[in-house]
């Protein structure tokens, strides 16, 4: 496995960044009712759903002043490189992780705080790690043929895509979780916000709402300097690559890296792993 992975109970968080005696106590992590986790595996729309949840909550993130600051109200709790007290922090706490269910605090799992799980459909997932860990870290591969080993095997950051949504999605009577897909918040942005603030007894004014949904698209996001991270990523990774976090997003861009060979071996894969776990999947940008 390489070097920037960091193997903990099982599971590959990325070295850099990493708050070590945090996640060694995560357990006993004390977690409030107000607070809302955002919990994603990685490539699937985490910045996204960050700049949502901001443009929700902070009003002066919504009328366009606010600033990085705003944005790192929403931190994530396992990558905290200036060791950020939560405990400090005022309710309600908003965070984003990508730690697998069976690593989170136990006070989570009383069903009082929020949880909100983002996911994609895996092959996209895969395609958009690939690039990202080719052209942003200092990347184990640029071979599309080895990534794909390494995703199928789950050595990269996040571990086995199948196992972290399994987990969650097996563990979901222990918390209070909404399940949201990434081309669904694509394809009806609007209606996708209005679905997360119904479960966060959030109420924004038709003209807030605007403003969240004008905020939080692809083009928006890309030019925006609360949510770009290019230059986040070249200080975390100490490298000055070419590529851009705002990469594409889009739905299906799978098509255009895997071989029909590839996408038949993957489509077993994912049948398999799959078969007990009725979520709905969206592979393709015309699919309803
Ligand atoms: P692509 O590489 O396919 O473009 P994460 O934040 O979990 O790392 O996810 C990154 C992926 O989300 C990237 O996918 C990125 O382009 C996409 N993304 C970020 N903001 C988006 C937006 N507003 N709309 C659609 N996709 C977005």
């Amino acid at each position: 496995a390489d070097s920037f992975l960091f193997k903990f109970k099982g599971y590959h968080f990325g070295r850099e960044e990493l708050d070590i005696g945090f996640i060694e106590n995560l357990d006993d992590f004390v977690i409030r009712e107000s607070d809302v986790f955002i919990i994603t595996y990685p490539k699937s729309g985490t910045i996204w759903f960050q700049q949502i949840l901001c443009l929700i909550y902070f009003e002066e993130h919504r009328k366009g002043i606010g600033n990085l600051e705003t944005v790192e109200r929403i931190p994530f709790i396992e990558y905290n490189p200036q060791k950020v007290d939560f405990a400090e922090r005022p309710s309600p706490r908003l965070f984003v992780t990508h730690i697998p269910c069976y690593l989170v605090p136990r006070g989570l799992k009383n069903k009082k705080a929020k949880v909100i799980y983002i996911y994609r459909n895996p092959k996209d997932v895969m395609c958009s790690f690939f690039h990202f860990s080719k052209e942003l870290t200092p990347s184990s591969t640029d071979n599309f043929v080895e990534f794909m080993k390494l995703f199928l095997e789950g050595e990269v950051v996040g571990s086995l895509w199948f196992d972290h949504i399994k987990g969650w999605y097996e563990h979901k009577s222990l918390f209070n979780i909404q399940f949201l897909m990434y081309e669904e918040m694509k394809k009806d942005l609007r209606g996708s916000v209005l679905k997360v603030c119904k479960f966060l007894g959030k109420e924004l004014s038709e003209e807030d709402l605007d403003a969240v949904v004008r905020q939080a698209t692809f083009e928006n996001m890309k030019n925006d300097p609360r949510a770009n991270y290019d230059d986040k990523l070249k200080t975390c990774f100490g490298i000055q690559k070419k590529g851009h976090f705002f990469r594409k997003g889009t739905i299906g861009d799978w098509k255009n890296h895997m071989t029909a060979e590839q996408n038949e071996k993957f489509d077993k894969i994912f049948q398999t792993e799959m078969k007990d776990i009725p979520l709905k999947f969206i592979w393709d940008m015309n699919e309803e």
